[in-house]
């Protein structure tokens, strides 16, 4: 009865169908023994590769972008009829083996449909990444992944494009939003949980863009050079860690190059470290666009993507032809394609096939709510101006169309969400991505939602298009409280630092109209903030998602309790950064340009720690409604640091906090690096008793000629802190020092 009753979940009768269990399923299991669940995936991928003819692997590695497109002489390509049409990408199976098709969909933030594409088709449009990374909860990266995971398995996807971790190495890149910030290993639990919350669902999850994807100005040419070392210990690092604790089926190759060659033919990279060295046994994809010739499967590139988008499909006719003049070994082939098998088989892609059921938005939607009122970081709080009073009598709300909604990132990550119709802005303006150049707000309005916070009060709106206008509405409420965006995007860079559209200007008018000022920023980098000793209160809240106006007035009105922890330093000027001018701003699409990245480990943080500057805001930094002491705090040395201590919330509120434990000195060498968190809920009066040990990577550095980590024998010193610059107390321990080989 319970089989039967089994039998019946569409699910897994569609997988049984599939895989021909339903009748003489022994016969069929014996003849295509890779369908054996039981056997290891590693096993499984080798006796599907045996099975399969040399035109069956070609046609598993390389697929299209899923829409109607035209080929070099202008004809119309149809779509395959299985495809989804309006999806990102696709590649057909191997019906005759029982290998499934392909079913890709972007995902850093929901299940995406950029420009509607699959008119629609909505999703839960959950916050920027950046935001998640904010929450400091591997926890909420789970539930995030998981949910996207699940939304499209019930949409017939099989494989996810989210998993964007690229560390913020300039606050001007356009697509931080879609990442993790800019520590190693913050973003690399962060992704690590994600992509096991995903594939969890048996769908495969991606990490990306590997490597060094740090700024979207020409992005297609642009040559990311860094020395070794420096990138092992950051970018590489976060991606390591990611690997070893998600096991994502694909890494997605970036569009830029590496120290000179192309990340998707980047022998180095994709070879030698990633699958060598880490041993990493998932498939490597390449950015849609990104491939450049049939030597890239020889450096390390198993699948090439987005074919439309290449002059030619390099891993169909040109691969053939190549392993036809044994330029490429037979052996590569049988390699790509079982890697690709292998995450299939892994990841219970073939026992849990993807089947198009309702979904329950609903539910999800609170999960969206969750991570948004956990992740928007309260920058200042002076004189206690926040929480405001449900009882306020007059409150101006000004600017950020706030009686709209609230602002998405754009590009390939743009989901349309499933709470209603999205407001569209059109900006306009010429490059690669021009189609994406809109704003989208989600139908989450702030305006709606501090009225329903304050019922009582008179709630008047100013569109802060003139600051005499936004004063004047502000100059006699109660609390006046400014909403300013910046809508950044998918192949473009922000030139500055700055608020766009005369934004500080109208923040500066209000404030001196009104003292009891709060400032909102929805945006997707760090921003200056000129005003910023005119106004009280202002609150990180990035790009919230599809309850992000709930969020941010549960937040100002203290029915949540501000938690969040920035992922990346807000600097105070450009000139402090490694780069103070934009890098080949303006230059001509598709010039050949290049970016030194010499601060190389010294990534966000680090580099403002080493040149003894002050940020305006520390990485780490958050504030809270209450207060929190650390005590009886306890470091061990040995083999690694070990460190304990307590947490006590001293304030008169439940709230979380994220304690931080960084490395202050190794061996006698003053450093600056987070070697672990913990978010922690605490009631009024109650404390927590917080272990962390340190993984020695963190301690160390990387010897690029040894190939491995050294951690010299020495004391260290470990300090829990609040944030990067504001280190409470800690203590040191001597460890005995260590040589840890980076092969698995
Ligand atoms: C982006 C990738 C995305 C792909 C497919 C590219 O433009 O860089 O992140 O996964 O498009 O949509």
């Amino acid at each position: 009865m319970p089989l039967l009753d089994e039998l019946r979940k569409p699910a897994l009768a569609a997988a049984l169908l599939l895989i021909g269990f339903s009748s003489g399923n022994a016969t069929a299991r014996a003849a295509r023994p890779w369908l054996d669940a039981s056997l290891p995936p590693d096993s499984r991928a080798r006796l599907a590769v045996r099975a399969m003819t040399t035109d069956e692997k070609i046609g598993l590695v390389h697929g299209i972008m899923a829409f109607v497109t035209k080929d070099h002489e202008g004809r119309v390509v149809p779509l395959p009829p299985a495809a989804i049409a309006g999806s990102a990408g696709y590649v057909p199976g191997v019906p005759r083996l029982g290998i499934p098709a392909l079913y890709e969909t972007d995902a850093s933030l929901g299940v995406a449909n950029p420009l509607d594409l699959r008119p629609g088709d909505v999703a839960t449009a959950l916050p920027a990444s950046l935001l998640l990374a904010a929450t400091f909860d591997p926890r909420l990266a789970y539930a995030a992944g998981a949910l996207v995971g699940a939304e499209a398995h019930d949409k017939g996807f099989n494989v996810l494009l989210g998993g964007g971790m690229d560390l913020t190495r300039d606050p001007r890149n356009g697509r931080n939003f879609e990442y993790l910030g800019e520590d190693p290993w913050l973003a690399g639990v962060m992704a690590g949980a994600a992509v096991r919350g995903t594939q969890d669902q048996h769908v495969i999850s991606t990490v990306k863009h590997f490597a060094l994807n740090a700024n979207e100005t020409n992005r297609l040419t642009l040559d990311a050079r860094i020395d070794r070392e420096g990138l092992r210990e950051s970018d590489l690092l976060a991606f390591e860690i990611a690997v070893e604790r998600g096991h994502p089926g694909a890494v997605m190759c970036a569009y830029n190059k590496v120290n000179g060659a192309y990340s998707c033919g980047n022998d180095w990279l994709l070879n030698e470290v990633l699958k060598r060295e880490w041993g990493y046994r998932g498939w490597v994809m390449s950015d849609w666009g990104a491939v450049h010739g049939v030597d890239d499967a020889l450096h390390g590139l198993d699948q090439e993507s987005g074919q439309q988008l290449d002059p030619e499909v390099w891993f169909d006719a040109p691969l053939r032809a190549a392993l036809a003049r044994r330029e490429v070994p037979e052996a590569r082939l049988d390699d790509m394609a079982e890697r690709i098998l292998r995450s299939i088989f892994a990841v219970g892609v073939v026992e849990h096939p993807p089947v198009k059921r309702a979904i329950d938005y609903r539910g999800h939607a609170a999960v969206a709510l969750d991570i948004a009122r956990k992740g928007i970081v309260l920058l200042k709080d002076a004189h206690a101006v926040l929480p405001l009073s449900a009882g306020l009598k007059r409150i101006a709300v000004i600017g950020g169309h706030a009686n709209l909604g609230v602002l998405s990132g754009g590009g390939s990550s743009q989901v349309m969400p499933s709470n209603g119709a999205p407001t569209r802005i059109p900006v306009g303006g010429t490059g690669t991505m021009e189609a994406f150049r809109t704003e989208l707000y989600d139908p989450s309005s702030p305006l709606r939602a501090i009225q329903r916070a304050a019922p009582s009060a008179a709630i008047t709106y100013d569109p802060g298009a003139y600051p005499e206008a936004a004063a004047a509405a502000a100059a006699h409420a109660d609390v006046a409280i400014v909403f300013a965006t910046r809508h950044e995007l998918e192949g473009y860079d922000s030139p500055g630092l700055e608020l766009p559209y005369g934004q500080d200007a109208v923040i500066d008018a209000v404030a001196r109209a009104n003292p009891h000022t709060v400032v909102v920023l929805e945006t997707g980098n760090p921003v200056l903030m000129p005003w910023l000793d005119r106004v009280p209160a202002v609150l990180a809240a990035w790009y919230p998602g599809q309850a992000g106006g709930q969020a941010i007035a549960d937040v100002l009105f203290g029915a949540a309790d501000p938690s969040g922890r920035l992922p990346i330093t807000f600097p105070r000027a450009a000139s402090d950064l490694p780069r103070p001018a934009l890098p080949n701003l303006g230059s001509a699409l598709g010039a050949a340009v290049s970016i030194d990245y010499t601060e190389g480990a010294d990534v966000g943080y680090r580099w403002y720690a080493h040149r003894g500057i002050r940020p305006l805001f520390a990485f780490g930094h958050g504030l809270s409604y209450t207060r929190f002491e650390y005590d009886h705090i306890h470091v061990t040395g040995g083999k690694t640091l070990g460190i304990r201590f307590e947490v006590r919330n001293t304030g008169g509120r439940a709230g979380a906090d994220v304690p931080q434990v960084y490395l202050t000195s190794a061996a006698g060498r003053p450093t600056l690096r987070l070697i672990g968190f913990q978010r922690v809920d605490l009631a009024p009066g109650a404390a927590r008793e917080i272990t962390l040990t340190a993984d020695p990577r963190l301690l160390g550095r990387f010897d690029e000629a040894g190939k491995s980590w050294v951690i010299p024998a020495g004391t260290y010193s470990l300090r829990v802190g609040e944030s990067a610059d504001e280190l409470m107390s800690g203590g040191e321990a001597a460890l005995t020092g260590s040589r840890i080989p980076v092969t698995r």
